[in-house]
């Protein structure tokens, strides 16, 4: 089974390693990443995150998530809802700020 690392730079939080096609929002919890959830549910905009390496690595957006992005991060083409991704290879997140 192919696996996927997520790392989070500038942060204290180590690399995680999970099967390809992971939810982030089901594997990462307050002890092993930086980014925090809410809804889960691609709405509250707790869990944005900005791609800082593989952002091809990652499910692409839905329309309902490109949507919320244009509220929560408009601009930012880097910009993901962390509780939406799924990985099919390894990449590099950071937690940011709705704009
Ligand atoms: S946790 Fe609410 S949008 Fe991701």
């Amino acid at each position: 089974m192919k696996t996927c690392t997520i790392s989070f730079p500038d942060s204290p939080h180590a690399p995680a390693t999970f099967p390809e096609g992971a939810n982030l929002s089901e594997n990462l919890t307050i002890l092993n990443s930086p980014m925090l959830f809410g809804c889960r549910a691609g709405i509250c905009g707790t869990c944005l995150i900005q791609v800082e390496e593989g952002y091809d690595s990652l499910t692409p957006p839905t329309p309902d998530e490109y949507e919320a992005l244009d509220v929560y991060a408009p601009g930012n083409a880097k910009a993901r809802l962390g509780c939406q991704v799924r990985l099919t290879g390894d990449a590099a997140i950071k937690k940011i700020r709705s704009a």
